[in-house]
């Protein structure tokens, strides 16, 4: 790894963090890790199920808990939940420390994507306005990101070259 410590992917559900994150990693030789994955496996629970019994609190303070301790391997690609670099502590510590991608798309290419979707927890009881509300809100967040990759026009191929290739002139 060169001055930066580990690729970490951000952007939007439905963003494909976890696909791009897993066949960058595969093409690095690095271990892959995707946050939403840790918390599920370390609670033993689904998000969804997170949510419903602790509530949103909780899991992002637990989203915050495991991400910063990923943060700390050496090597690795991390997807992070949509949510995590919302976080100001985590938001930090990638921007010091670790190599970002925002994978950014059309909010109607977001939209569509997580509409309909029944296992995540914000997207569950919300309408059309909520969601592009929620898109637009994290727009200047994601942002700060190093890098943002402009994926409506690339394959997810040419998504991960685009990656690699900036990693590797970094
Ligand atoms: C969230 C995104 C989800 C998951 C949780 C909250 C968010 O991850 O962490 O449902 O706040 O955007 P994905 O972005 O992988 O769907």
């Amino acid at each position: 790894m060169k001055s930066k410590e580990n690729l970490v992917f951000l952007g939007m559900m439905g963003s494909g963090k976890s696909s791009i994150g897993s066949l960058v990693a595969k093409k690095l030789k690095f271990n892959f890790i995707d946050i939403d994955n840790e918390i599920e496996n370390n609670l033993k629970k689904t998000i969804k199920k997170i949510f419903e019994e602790k509530g949103e609190n909780y899991f992002r303070k637990i989203e915050e808990q495991i991400t910063l301790k990923k943060l700390r391997l050496h090597n690795t690609v991390i997807s992070l939940g949509g949510g995590g670099f919302i976080n100001k502590h985590i938001r930090k510590e990638i921007l010091k420390n670790h190599l970002s991608f925002w994978l950014n798309w059309d909010k109607k290419i977001l939209l569509s994507r997580i509409k309909n979707s029944k296992k995540r927890p914000l997207t569950i009881n919300a309408s059309d306005y909520d969601l592009i509300e929620l898109i637009e809100k994290r727009y200047g967040i994601y942002a700060k990101a190093l890098y943002e990759i402009k994926c409506d026009d690339l394959t997810k191929n040419e998504i991960v070259d685009k990656v690699v290739e900036i990693y590797e002139t970094n």
